[in-house]
């Protein structure tokens, strides 16, 4: 029987071929031209006014709160509220820099509730981090006002929400800072990258800086300099080496020119499972905020008795995933306060696959093991 796996990338690999033997026959496979060009793509594909090409996304997470940090003083031990739900690399981040990742509880959509949240400000409360679960917006528009109203800044965590839509346009824009993944396996594959969008341009600025060690001109941009002291630079601060390079900014641009019809298709999957799945006992889709026009990185269900589930889908073959297990579920993070309704889902929850290589037979194959196992 045919393996369906969670996640597989698609790549156009002639295209891609094409991207990345222009970076190697030009010599040039770094930071560079393609990077430049990808980003400028990215600001015209969704419309944000900045936007820096990262090696990952966790780099952008760790950058984010680390510009933030410094850019409004904040101190040792201050505090983010966080999810639960989410990879580790959102709430590693707030402890690279030294500030104290607060929990707080998700609601139906398994992001961020906002009145757990309202709950857990303190005044030590700086920003909030926000978690796009799978391509959801939640409830990011409450989200956003409460920032506003408690003086708080909004990182939006968008790694899974590449192509997501509120009201007609691109999330990335609602906060102080936006960051997204294009890991292998999201919605814009590479194999390992990310961006980082603020709202203005000095923070865009500072962002290259922190990304090229502190270093105040890159060496793109001096070796393209006329100067004929092109090795002058200065260095303002300590930074990170954390910028991405063209060979992933050649294939990102070729998965841009896909995402929207790759989105579509991913949307098309999502609809066919809510077909085969509707009306069966003992399975719950997660919802879609109706906000928004979800990038469906994931389709995620919830039932009971999970890990028997997954067992028994593995010996059909099938293999989802889990996202996530409840971080204080990790020693870790074990000292957080409690997040009932996390927990319980980090118990049920299954990710479906979901990928563009999957056909409307998969889909059932999908579905009908999951009612026959869940039926019993
Ligand atoms: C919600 C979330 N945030 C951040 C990341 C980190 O992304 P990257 O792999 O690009 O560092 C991931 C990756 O899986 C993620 O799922």
């Amino acid at each position: 029987m045919k393996p369906i796996h969670l996640f597989v990338p698609t790549f156009r690999v002639e295209e891609c071929l094409d991207e990345v033997r222009e970076c190697l026959e030009k010599g040039w496979p770094g930071l560079g031209f393609k990077t430049a060009a990808f980003e400028e793509a990215w600001k015209a594909h969704t419309g944000l006014p900045y936007a820096h090409f990262l090696s990952s996304a966790t780099a952008g997470l760790h950058l984010a709160i680390r510009m933030l940090k410094e850019r409004y003083r904040w101190q040792d031990g201050d505090e983010i509220i966080s999810t639960p739900l989410t990879f580790v690399s959102g709430n590693h981040a707030i402890l690279y820099e030294r500030l104290r990742p607060v929990f707080a509880d998700v609601d139906e959509y398994l992001c961020l509730d906002p009145s757990s949240v309202a709950e857990r400000i303190t005044p030590r409360t700086r920003a909030i981090n926000f978690v796009g679960l799978g391509g959801n917006t939640g409830r990011l528009a409450d989200i956003t006002r409460l920032c506003r109203e408690r003086g708080l800044k909004l990182i939006l965590d968008a790694a899974h929400m590449t192509g997501t839509r509120m009201q007609g346009r691109h999330v990335g824009g609602e906060g102080d800072v936006s960051v997204f993944s294009f890991h292998a396996v999201k919605n814009l594959p590479t194999a390992d990258a990310g961006m980082i969008c603020f709202p203005d341009a000095d923070a865009d600025a500072a962002a290259r800086r922190w990304t090229w060690l502190g270093i105040d001109k890159d060496t793109f941009a001096r070796t393209n300099s006329d100067s004929s002291y092109k090795w002058y630079y200065d260095v303002q601060h300590v930074g990170f080496k954390y910028h991405g390079n063209s060979i992933m900014a050649g294939i990102g641009l070729v998965s841009l020119k896909y995402l929207e019809q790759d989105n579509a298709y991913r949307r098309q999957i999502a609809d066919w499972y809510d077909e085969g799945l509707a009306g069966a006992a003992g399975i719950e889709a997660v919802p879609m905020s109706l906000d928004c026009e979800p990038a469906r990185h994931l389709y995620q269900v919830q039932v009971d008795r999970r890990d028997d589930v997954m067992v028994a889908l593995n010996q059909a073959q099938i293999f989802p995933g889990v996202h996530y297990r409840d971080n204080t579920l990790y020693g870790m993070y074990a000292d957080q306060p409690p997040c009932p309704r996390a927990r319980r889902a980090s118990e049920r929850i299954i990710s479906l696959p979901l990928h563009v290589r999957l056909d409307r037979g998969d889909v059932a194959r999908v579905c009908d093991t999951l009612r026959s196992v869940v039926r019993g």
